[in-house]
């Protein structure tokens, strides 16, 4: 089986995960250059200040991806280079450096696809609210507008917003993320405010673009339930369902949110909800980002790194959400079918108004690093690709309209709080010398790229 002609294959980064230069041609300072700087935030104390020196070097990792073959590149644009405060005041130095990066694509043949957003909030607007506030959707959709303008003649997708639950739940609600906030309320206020964001943003693009495309980024897990006939596990993952999926979704595809929202947010989401908000705009794509399940019901340390404690907590249970068995170095379980059940289940629960699907990320991260060769034998990167590869495969012969698949990450960068040591590139870095290496799950995606996906394999694997 192989995809058709035209499915995008890509690759996807960050501007604060690959950029560096971050006192450079006036950007402004953002919640991760704060977030890095606190002590005890992030591991080692490492931060995107230099990082893959992407900035200096853009043009010799465009080259790479051209030797890779990819189609697309789904990359972020630093809001804090163009407009280094948040507000109206611009620096052209910021828009001339996506000029040149978009340009430098377009002529190796490769369609930029542009987040907006990739949570690098400038520090400016954060002193004003942050997402807590309605500002500062209002201020997106206004920078939305000028990407638009300057760059929408030659990029057709934007994602104003990438993944705002990860933002809103693990910024605002757990602290595990800039702005390092750890408030339940303050987490919902993001999660409304995120969704406002977006739809703000889409409105002010199309006013600028009308061909433009325009769609949301989703994080997104389905529930692996050890036992569906306890009710407390079920109740469980509806809470989780709700909490990470279904809130953005219903959003954006039935402009309304579910009832479990309103039941377990109450006040701290009704109070926030104001005439429009919800309506619903006919998004030209969704994008998800995948890597994993939950399972709920197995019960692990209070303090695993993975327990999803905002489910147990909300859904005030005692549930532990979190992964076992085989485990990337994210300590994610590897489940490409749940990959598969998400694409089929959007495709019946929104036959109206679910638009194309693009897997905008999809990724693992393992630390291989070069033999005595020289080669980088990634083996285990190359088997989850395959098996998520194929998991859109069957979604595809079972009814999804899967339009592409953008793989996470084109090369080793700085993985947010984890930082360096997790390493999800499909080209190697070495942060010392600034060297890229492509490694053999690049490779391996080249020639996937190049039959497309006529090289998959079904292999037998015990997902428990
Ligand atoms: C999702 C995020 O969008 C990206 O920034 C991150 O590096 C990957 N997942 C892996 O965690």
């Amino acid at each position: 089986m192989a995809f058709k002609e035209d499915f995008l294959f890509g690759v996807a980064t960050a501007a604060y995960q690959i950029e560096g230069a971050v006192n450079e041609d006036g950007r402004g300072k953002t919640i991760w250059d704060t977030f890095c700087e606190t002590p005890g935030k992030v591991a080692r104390g490492e931060s995107g200040a230099i990082a893959n020196d992407h900035y200096h070097r853009y043009l010799e990792d465009v080259a790479i991806m051209k030797e890779l073959g990819v189609k697309a590149y789904r990359f972020s644009m630093a809001w804090s280079r163009m407009f280094p405060q948040g507000d109206s005041q611009r620096e052209e130095r910021g828009f001339d450096f996506y000029n040149r990066l978009i340009d430098a694509l377009l002529d190796a043949g490769i369609e930029p696809i542009a987040t907006l957003y990739h949570w690098d909030l400038p520090q400016a607007l954060q002193d004003q609210g942050g997402w807590a506030s309605r500002q500062t959707p209002l201020r997106l959709s206004e920078y939305a507008a000028a990407a638009a303008e300057a760059f929408g003649d030659r990029v057709q997708k934007f994602a104003p917003i990438n993944e705002p639950w990860v933002m809103s739940w693990l910024g605002h609600g757990l602290g595990y993320h800039a702005p390092g906030i750890a408030d339940y309320a303050t987490a919902i206020a993001a999660s409304h405010h995120t969704m406002l964001g977006h739809n703000l943003s889409f409105k002010a693009i199309k006013a600028v673009r009308p061909n433009a495309l325009v769609g949301p980024v989703l994080s997104q897990s389905n529930a692996d339930v050890d036992d569906i006939t306890d009710p407390k596990q079920m109740r469980a993952a509806a809470v989780m369902d709700m909490n990470q999926n279904k809130f953005w979704m219903d959003a954006f595809f039935a402009g309304k949110y579910p009832e479990l929202a309103y039941e377990l947010y109450g006040e701290r989401l009704t109070k926030l909800i104001q005439p429009g908000d919800l309506d619903r705009q006919p998004h030209d794509f969704v994008g998800i980002n995948y890597y994993f399940n939950q399972r709920i019901g197995h019960e692990v340390a209070a303090d695993h790194p993975n327990r999803v404690r905002v489910v147990d907590e909300l859904a005030g249970l005692s549930m532990i959400s979190t992964s076992i068995g085989n485990v990337t170095d994210m300590g994610w379980p590897i489940t490409p079918y749940g990959l598969e059940d998400l694409l089929v289940r959007w495709t019946r629960e929104y036959p109206e108004t679910l638009p194309p699907i693009y897997i905008t990320e999809n990724g693992a991260a393992y630390d291989d690093e070069p033999g005595e060769d020289g080669r980088i034998r990634d083996q285990r990167r190359i088997d989850y690709l395959n098996d998520h590869l194929m998991a859109v495969q069957s979604a595809i012969a079972r009814g999804a309209d899967v339009r592409g698949y953008m793989q996470w990450s084109m090369m080793d960068n700085f993985e947010w709080s984890v930082g360096f040591a997790k390493r999800f590139g499909i080209v190697h870095v070495d942060y010392a010398t600034q060297k890229r290496t492509i490694k053999d799950s690049g490779f391996w995606y080249r020639d996937t790229i190049r039959c497309n996906g006529s090289n998959l394999v079904e292999r037998i694997v015990d997902f428990a």
